[in-house]
């Protein structure tokens, strides 16, 4: 794909799709809940795709109509043996999240993904799982995972490395074992899973001890089902928004975006560089919150970011970094170190293609430095993505700028955003 300065300036309204982390659970949860969910505005992207492959080869009916699926749950303990293995692609939240699901369920079943999957971390969810009594067999702690499912046991699960997809495969466990799992989170992270299951009816008791978040399932009771609509993907938004942002004479106005406050660190950090964001029509929708987002072009100034706000916008970095090439000091991002282990080593990859692009920039330990320039002189204008759809749109939008980019293994995009050449050519982009 080859993605060329814009001719003009960027106007309009840019249809965002469902989010990628709601449409996972909004499969899953409903699939083990008692009865009929209508689930509207879901992501049909490849990741979402996997999930509901995954439940289809375990017996859940459902009917695909429009932009409505339709999901017949049978309760917590309903799911059966697939014939094959599960294959999940290049979707770490799906990975996560069954883990933990299926070690409860009462047969044995395979996790397999792309090249990508199979080299991320799964020890960080076998390991507190195993404290549960599961029995998960993997390949020196990556996948293929083979998952012995049986009834589990209640346990104390402290949770120090920041992710919500440990703390949702955990709470999936508990839903299905008897009595009171208390799960303890050191860091706050996206919580979809917990306010979806409150919505279900789940028995979950949440509180706050100083820094840390305490989650009490009470397992075995049987979820009721639910209507959900999706809210439009802010992580998908942000690529639109610092387009906006570093392009000349522009506004753009996204509707129903989710703002949920574990997820908006990528607002917050943007306000701070001087970003001109405003918002209109606040709501929940399901319990979570949404708004319309409008944007315009803005002089963007550097910022330093702690470790805190990463937790709130881990998958912001690559297309942050973007907006920080634009701003007129430079910029420190600190506490990257789970970028590393994402989609694709996303802290190198950062670094890498922005030194292509003649950005001088630098990673100290698990800090990103930006120092921007008014002009650059791009060294090589064929981006590396290793197959990461956010490393992918992020230099699309570098390229709207200082363009022409060429973007290698840019289909990576359908994991995420199967719409985002037409959406961004629509508002004036100039994609290829
Ligand atoms: C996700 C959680 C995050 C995020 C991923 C989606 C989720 O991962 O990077 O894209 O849906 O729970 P971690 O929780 O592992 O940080």
């Amino acid at each position: 794909m080859i993605s060329r300065k814009i001719n003009d300036s960027l106007n309009g309204n840019p249809k965002i799709p469902g989010d990628k982390s709601i449409s996972h659970r909004a499969i899953i949860i409903p699939a083990i809940s008692k009865g009929v969910c209508e689930i509207r505005n879901y992501l049909k992207s490849d990741d979402v795709q996997n999930t509901l492959n995954a439940f289809k080869s375990m017996g859940v009916k459902v009917i695909e109509k429009e932009n409505k699926l339709t999901i017949y749950g049978n309760g917590l303990n309903s799911l059966e043996k697939p014939d094959k293995e599960i294959y999940l692609g290049n979707s770490g939240t799906s990975a996560r999240l069954l883990t933990g699901l299926l070690s409860s369920q009462n047969f044995e079943s395979i996790l397999t993904g792309d090249n990508s999957l199979s080299s991320r971390p799964m020890k960080r969810i076998s390991d507190p799982l195993m404290k549960m009594n599961a029995k998960i067999l993997s390949n020196n702690g990556k996948m293929p995972l083979i998952i012995k499912g049986q009834e589990l046991s209640n346990s104390e699960i402290e949770i120090k490395i920041p992710s919500a997809q440990i703390k949702s495969g955990i709470i999936l466990a508990a839903l299905n074992t008897k009595g009171i799992t208390k799960i303890i989170e050191h860091h706050v992270t996206r919580d979809h899973t917990e306010i979806m299951l409150s919505a279900f009816d789940a028995d979950i008791n949440i509180t706050n001890q100083s820094s840390r978040k305490i989650i009490k399932i009470n397992g075995k009771k049987e979820l009721n089902p639910k209507n959900i609509e999706v809210p439009s993907d802010l992580s998908s938004s942000a690529f639109f928004i610092v387009a906006t942002l570093i392009n000349k004479k522009s506004k753009i106005l996204l509707k129903n975006i989710n703002v949920n406050p574990t997820r908006n660190g990528i607002l917050i950090a943007l306000e701070k560089m001087g970003a001109k964001i405003s918002y209109h029509n606040k709501k929940f929708l399901n319990n979570e919150l949404v708004s319309d987002i409008e944007v315009v072009s803005s002089n963007l100034n550097g910022c330093d970011l702690d470790e805190d706000i990463a937790k709130l916008m881990i998958d912001e970095y690559p297309i942050l970094s973007i907006a920080a090439c634009f701003a007129s000091s430079p910029s420190v991002f600190r506490g990257l170190g789970e970028l590393r282990v994402k989609e694709s080593d996303r802290l190198n990859l950062i670094k890498v293609n922005l030194l292509k692009c003649g950005v001088n920039c630098r990673v100290d330990g698990d800090d990103l430095h930006i120092f921007p320039h008014k002009e650059y002189n791009i060294n090589n204008r064929t981006i590396q993505t290793d197959f990461d759809h956010r490393i992918a749109m992020a230099f699309t939008i570098m390229g709207s700028r200082i363009g022409p980019l060429e973007i290698s293994d840019a289909n990576s995009i359908n994991t995420s955003f199967p719409n985002f050449l037409d959406e961004f050519n629509k508002i004036g982009g100039n994609i290829s």
